[in-house]
């Protein structure tokens, strides 16, 4: 049986993932921000896929805010949907990797346990990215005026706010300020590439 189904078989593509990174001359992999609402993931994401195909390499952004408008617009912020949020991401992410791309996943995952579950999917090729950033700063932000409306009581459950943020124990790339300063989205994408390029996923 696969998964929990029965009476369902893996049928194998005989075009593989190495023939297609061969083709797009990278290897596939899944690059996974992780932060507080409003820390900067998504303009990230944006800035290493721009950074990317400029260097000739095919990546896709997969925003949690993003793919709650289809994919996953039947689930809400409870612990239960979080997971079941961040697990689907995780296999898109997979599936993504697997054609050869490198997909960026940008999502708050607040929960340890299913960020380590979506790295259990792609042990290799999983780059956790923190991006490490002060909640009064992420707040002082409000792009979206969403902290002001979790502050009046409006929302529940805000990730940082009444709700919990587990930041990674271990991860690959932690981005932060230096002397109260952040770093522009430039500089932090060019670290994630430079990581890619280190690791040898980018030919
Ligand atoms: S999660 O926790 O990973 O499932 O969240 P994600 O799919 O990344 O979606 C986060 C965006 O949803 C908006 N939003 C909330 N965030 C946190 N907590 C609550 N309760 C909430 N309600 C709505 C918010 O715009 C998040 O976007 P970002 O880009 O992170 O600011």
């Amino acid at each position: 049986t696969v998964g929990n189904s029965a009476n369902i078989f893996w049928h194998e593509c005989p075009v593989g993932k190495q023939e297609r990174q061969k083709l797009l001359n990278q290897k596939g992999c899944v690059v996974w921000i992780t932060g507080l609402s409003g820390s900067g993931k998504s303009t990230l994401a944006c800035s290493i896929s721009r950074e990317l195909h400029s260097r000739g390499n095919l990546s896709y952004v997969l925003d949690g805010d993003n793919l709650r408008h289809g994919l996953n617009k039947n689930l809400g912020f409870e612990a239960e949907d979080r997971a079941e949020n961040i697990r689907r991401v995780g296999e898109v992410a997979k599936l993504f990797a697997d054609a050869g791309l490198v997909c960026i996943a940008s999502l708050i995952s607040p929960y340890r346990k299913d960020r380590d579950a979506c790295r259990a999917m792609l042990p290799e090729s999983f780059i956790e990215v923190f991006m490490n950033m002060p909640l009064d700063l992420c707040e002082a932000r409000d792009a979206k005026g969403l902290y002001k409306l979790a502050r009046a009581g409006k929302i529940k459950g805000f990730t940082g706010l009444d709700d919990p943020y587990e930041p990674p124990l271990k991860c690959e790339i932690e981005l932060s300020r230096r002397d109260g300063i952040c770093p522009t989205p430039g500089a932090m994408a060019g670290k994630v590439v430079s990581y890619l390029e280190e690791k040898g996923f980018l030919e």
